[in-house]
């Protein structure tokens, strides 16, 4: 049976550190109630020349080298990204030109948070389906982009980086072994951007009143992610015939340390089987499985042969799981 591993990882995050002390000087916040509530102490922010493409590319010529692959062994591309650099052509478009990859297909996946989980399994499931060998996926943002930092609600959240991983076609029995994504729409209040797209375009009215910064109200996203994390985890694992303790490492959506820590104790996973990032990045919304992904594997976390959970969600709500033998 085909399947998809992964063979090289490459991340990247902006220069410029913003610390919770920075962050105390522009809202009405603490270093205190940030890390209690979150788990954040800093995060990384483009500075105004850089946009997502830029990102995405860095992180993919680190994956593709230490791949041992050059742009040209590409067969499709898929970025997932709530920020892409422009509405369209898709970012995709645009780090296959800046690679210099083969006129390959190329798109974009707009799953908010999700993206990470989304680009993955999608790319994934192109090369079981036997139609691409290699399949170069990335998870790319520049949410302070369309952050607002008068909002103390998100402000201290929300962050920069972009992550890549290059997936090849395996039969060696390692690789993905199954994923499920999901979406329920009826949340879709609960995160968004209001301003910009069919539904209410771009005005002066509507950047005078900042609706082109992403609304949420945190409290209730809270609650249902723990229970997307939960029962998609869950189920995944329950169809495979997986325990809780079969598994060697969790790669959980960098959103929140207290939503990583309630949905591992409710799937049984104790926390030194977790990878945490969020304290040193923040919520890098489809980057951030990617960025956690690569650390695990550049510090030696994951080894050749561990059993892998990864998880994301976000705004949408739209989340899944997959289940990666490394
Ligand atoms: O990728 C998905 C993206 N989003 C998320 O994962 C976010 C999910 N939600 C969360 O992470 C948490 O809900 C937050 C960190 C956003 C907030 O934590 P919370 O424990 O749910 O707090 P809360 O929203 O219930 O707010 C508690 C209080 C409120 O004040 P009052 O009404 O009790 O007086 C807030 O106004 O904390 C206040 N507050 C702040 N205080 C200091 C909200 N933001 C801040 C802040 N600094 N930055």
């Amino acid at each position: 049976m085909t399947r998809a591993r992964i063979i090289g990882m490459g991340a990247y995050a902006p220069k410029r550190v913003l610390s919770n002390a920075d962050l105390e000087r522009m809202v009405e916040t603490s270093d205190e109630w940030i890390v209690q509530r979150s788990g954040i102490r800093e995060r990384r922010i483009v500075d105004e020349s850089e946009a997502t493409s830029d990102l995405a590319v860095r992180a993919a010529h680190q994956a593709l080298e230490r791949a041992n692959l050059v742009p040209e062994d590409i067969d499709f591309i898929v970025v997932g990204t709530t920020t892409p650099d422009m509405f369209f052509p898709s970012t995709g478009n645009i780090v296959q030109h800046r690679l210099g990859c083969r006129r390959v297909g190329s798109v974009d996946v707009l799953a908010a948070c999700a993206a990470s989980i989304y680009s993955l399994i999608i790319g994934a499931r192109f090369i079981e389906a036997g139609k691409y060998r290699r399949v170069l996926c990335i998870g790319a943002e520049t949410l302070s982009r369309i952050t607002d930092f008068t909002d103390r609600g998100t402000c201290v959240l929300l962050a920069d980086a972009a992550g890549a991983a290059v997936l090849e076609a395996t039969e060696d029995g390692s690789g993905f072994l199954d994923g499920d994504l999901y979406s329920d729409g009826q949340y879709w209040d609960l995160l968004y951007m209001p301003a910009g797209g069919s539904r209410m375009p771009a005005t002066a009215e509507t950047v005078a009143q900042r609706q082109h910064y992403a609304k949420m109200k945190g409290s209730e996203v809270f609650k249902v992610a723990v229970r997307m994390f939960v029962e998609s985890t869950s189920a995944l694992l329950d169809r495979h015939g997986v325990k809780a303790q079969d598994v060697d490492i969790f790669i959980p959506h960098q959103a929140n340390l207290r939503i990583i820590e309630a949905a591992a104790k409710r799937v049984g996973l104790p926390m030194e089987k977790v990878f945490v990032n969020v304290d040193r990045y923040g919520n890098t919304g489809a980057a951030s499985v990617y960025v956690a992904l690569e650390e695990a594997v550049a510090t030696g976390r994951v080894k050749r042969g561990d059993l892998m959970l990864i998880a994301a969600f976000g705004g949408g709500f739209a989340w899944g799981a997959a289940l990666v033998r490394w």
